[in-house]
């Protein structure tokens, strides 16, 4: 059954999507004289994630337990620091109506979750033995979280420098 004909080549296609009210309206609502929060958040749990693994890399390395405990710092601050970054994110994605309707930011959203979500089991795992965490399940969790904040950035960035979501419509 086709539900959709094109009669004429002048006909206008509605994207009920587009229509939707308020789906022009993408300026972020959680900043600081203008300044978007998340946007200021996001930058602790992407470095603290690349820590991590580099900490990892070097314990395995040297054999040095200070590595060890550093990497377990990193990827609990990180794991916080990204809690704080979805709250941030999470309030723009539900009060903000243009973003809000966009596909883009709900996929963003998945992939942030699933990032907090190792961030946090990778903390957890290494709070019993932080050392005998590291090999071999700890530096593969980190390389996964390498692999997903990688993802979760760059997804990020297309948000803003391609759909223009969150920034300031200026005058
Ligand atoms: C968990 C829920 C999250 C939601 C719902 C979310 C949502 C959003 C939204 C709507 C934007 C567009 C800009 C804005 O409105 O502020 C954005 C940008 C961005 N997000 Fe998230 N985010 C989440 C978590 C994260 C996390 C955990 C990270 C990184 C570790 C991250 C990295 C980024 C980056 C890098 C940008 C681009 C910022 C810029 O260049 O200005 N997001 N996010």
């Amino acid at each position: 059954m086709v539900q959709r004909t094109i009669k004429g080549a002048n006909e206008k296609l509605i994207d009920p999507v587009a229509d939707s009210p308020g789906f022009d309206d993408t300026e972020s609502r959680i900043a600081i004289l203008g300044h978007p929060v998340h946007a200021m958040s996001v930058a602790f749990p992407v470095a603290l994630t690349f820590c991590t693994f580099g900490a990892d890399l070097l314990y395995w390395w040297t054999g040095d337990a200070f590595w060890a405990r550093a990497a377990m710092w990193a990827v609990g601050a990180g794991f916080l620091f990204g809690m704080l970054a979805g709250f941030s994110g999470t309030a723009e994605l539900l009060l903000v109506s243009g973003i809000r309707a966009r596909a883009a930011p709900w996929t963003h959203f998945i992939v942030a979750v699933t990032l907090i979500s190792l961030l946090g089991a990778n903390w957890g795992y290494r709070l019993h033995g932080y050392e005998s965490a590291v090999l071999p399940y700890g530096i593969l969790l980190s390389a996964c979280c390498v692999l997903v904040v990688g993802f979760t950035g760059w997804h990020g960035g297309k948000l803003v420098f391609d759909y223009r979501l969150g920034t300031s419509k200026g005058n």
